[in-house]
């Protein structure tokens, strides 16, 4: 979709926005899969109600972008804008045990930041890309740990209101990849409270969560992360890999050798590629085991 109404054009710069027109989501989604739209890059929390009644008022279709770690794009030119975080600097601040994180700040970097200052708790988050604010959404979580459990408080804008709101974490529900927030909420910052423990100590665990990753997964790849939850007591990754599916491929999207719930781009795949597979490896996992498997990641198809 492109801004071509000069009103809106001549608009975004006065509400902090810039435009880059004609931006490929192969090149914003750790999968390196996705079509063609105009991005906003958003500068000013405190402009984006107006910014959104503006594009509502022009009847212009959006979504919120974060890091684009766990997302398979559609193909082709896009009916929908993508609005995203400039992440501001500082984008994190230390307040005794408590962290003040921007959405759009890097969840790696803000683990071994706050570890820096010994306050820990997120050692498992290490190695899982993304930004803080995808990382809420979803309730990003590894090796029995979950972000949740640190949040104290979230600013957002909440789309049903039209208003920037700040909720205090107990109004907020965190399961298994899964949080209470709408589906057009848009993830603003957030308030952690950390574990104290001595950087070396935090150390220790990122080293092992590092080891564990890179022993099980397909870091060096295109992907996002694994593409189906985890059944209740069961293991995507493990069904797919007893049905050996691991290789099978629809094009370049394919069943990682390494981790059977991770599909990878292995070149130039296409979201139709992409999401074949996905349906094939579901189907066949339906009819051995009898599980209808969830997506973990989102889906975005034009
Ligand atoms: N397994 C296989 N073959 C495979 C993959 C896994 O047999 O190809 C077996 C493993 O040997 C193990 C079991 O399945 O016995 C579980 O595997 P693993 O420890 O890799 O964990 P997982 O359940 O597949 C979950 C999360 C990961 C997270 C890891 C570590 C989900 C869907 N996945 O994977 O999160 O990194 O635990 O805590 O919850 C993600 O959310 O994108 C993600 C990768």
């Amino acid at each position: 979709m492109r801004v071509k109404d000069p009103k809106i054009v001549r608009a975004l710069p006065e509400l902090g926005v810039e435009l880059k027109p004609g931006t490929s989501l192969r090149d914003l989604t750790s999968l390196g899969i996705g079509g063609t739209t105009d991005l906003l890059r958003i500068t000013k929390h405190d402009a984006i109600p107006e910014l959104l009644n503006f594009l509502d008022a022009e009847a212009v279709p959006y979504r919120f972008l974060g890091g684009g770690s766990n997302l398979l794009v559609g193909d082709g030119e896009l009916p929908w804008l993508v609005l995203q975080l400039v992440s501001p600097d500082p984008d994190i601040v230390l307040e005794g045990r408590f962290a003040q994180v921007d959405a759009a700040a890097d969840l790696g970097r803000t683990v071994t930041f706050c570890a820096k200052n010994d306050l820990g708790g997120m050692e498992g988050l290490i190695g899982v890309p993304g930004t803080v604010g995808g990382a809420l959404r979803m309730n990003a979580g590894a090796y029995g740990m979950q972000i949740g459990s640190y949040v104290r408080q979230v600013k957002l804008y909440r789309a049903a209101r039209r208003k920037l709101e700040t909720l205090e974490g107990d109004k907020i529900s965190f399961e298994y990849r899964h949080t209470s927030f709408a589906p057009d909420d848009m993830m603003l910052a957030v308030k952690l409270e950390l574990p104290s423990k001595p950087y070396r100590e935090i150390l220790k665990g990122i080293r092992i969560c590092n080891e564990k990753r890179r022993a099980s997964q397909p870091l060096g790849q295109k992907s996002a992360g694994c593409i189906f939850k985890n059944p209740p007591g069961a293991s995507a990754g493990r069904m797919i890999d007893e049905l050996g599916l691991k290789g099978l491929h629809v094009g370049d999207a394919r069943v990682s050798d390494r981790h059977a719930n991770f599909f990878v781009n292995a070149g130039q795949a296409s979201a139709k590629d992409m999401l074949t597979l996905i349906a094939d490896v579901r189907e066949r996992v339906q009819k051995s085991f009898g599980v209808i498997l969830d997506h973990e990641v989102v889906v975005w198809d034009a």
